[in-house]
């Protein structure tokens, strides 16, 4: 299916080189976007982009001048900025690390990245997207975001403040047309979490569908909230999850 209203655009996919963030990559090139795409990982960004015909650039979204960089550059590039999928994460510690063995730094690392790494793109896209009219930013947060989930302590709470940010970005960016929304993935096969999950029922919590996810079924409504099909959704998130949280104990 042809994804409307991606024809085009100018987007920055952050942690592009693998897992959702290639996937979400390909499926807006495929509909006519130009995708940038940006990662620590520069052989497997650079495969990456050549493969979907988009650009890669280093880049350590912890880092504040990476950050003027890669918008500088592509700015540069394409004269404009339309999207921003905030994609760029890590797990840290190990899975189901209770608070009580947790440590700070493991803690803090992970605020850093998925949180403090959302919040620089935020502010270093708002300027050139209210330049040329406005945009679309979409989060990548995760149901560990929805609910206590036990053993990810330093991770939860990041996406947690994920899906907050994204509420208030959407409330002060919204005058400028900028639209700011979240996805929410259930588990997903990534090189993230290859060895803690299959893709039949394994040792996850089955979720409804009775399997994990595939990164193109994330990369759907990435995609969708990018492009201008959506373009009176804002400060929302999507869960897609097989039904997981759906769950009576979700
Ligand atoms: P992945 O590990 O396959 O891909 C993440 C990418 O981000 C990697 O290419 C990595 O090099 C890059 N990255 C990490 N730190 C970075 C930094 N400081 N600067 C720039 N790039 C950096 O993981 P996956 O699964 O594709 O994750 C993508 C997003 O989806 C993450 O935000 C993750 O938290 C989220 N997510 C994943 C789920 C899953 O089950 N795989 C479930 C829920 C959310």
């Amino acid at each position: 299916m042809t994804m409307t209203g991606l024809q085009g655009k100018v987007v920055i996919v952050t942690g592009g080189a693998r897992g959702i963030g290639a996937a979400t990559a390909a499926r807006m090139a495929r509909d006519g976007a130009k995708v940038v795409i940006t990662d620590l990982l520069d052989d497997e960004g650079t495969k990456t982009a050549i493969q979907i015909g988009g650009d890669f650039l280093h880049h350590d979204v912890t880092s504040e001048d990476d950050w003027q960089r890669v918008v500088d550059t592509t700015v540069e590039r394409y004269g404009r900025l339309d999207g921003l999928v905030n994609n760029a994460g890590i797990a840290t510690g190990a899975p189901g690390t209770p608070i009580e063995n947790e440590t700070l730094d493991s803690f803090e690392r992970s605020l850093k990245v998925n949180l403090s790494g959302v919040f620089l793109g935020l502010r270093t896209v708002v300027g050139p997207m209210k330049a040329t009219g406005g945009g679309s930013i979409v989060n990548v947060a995760s149901v560990t975001g929805l609910s206590g989930f036990p053993g990810v302590s330093g991770y939860g709470a990041s996406k947690w403040g994920v899906r907050g940010l994204t509420k208030i970005a959407a409330t002060e960016f919204g005058p400028h047309r900028i639209r700011v929304n979240a996805v929410n993935p259930g588990a997903t096969l990534t090189p993230m979490n290859e060895g803690h999950v299959q893709l039949g029922e394994g040792n996850f919590p089955p979720a409804p569908l009775g399997r994990i996810a595939v990164p193109e079924e994330i990369a759907e409504a990435v995609s969708f909230l990018i492009s201008d099909a959506a373009s009176y959704t804002t400060g929302v998130d999507i869960t897609v999850d097989g039904g997981w949280t759906a769950r009576p104990n979700g």
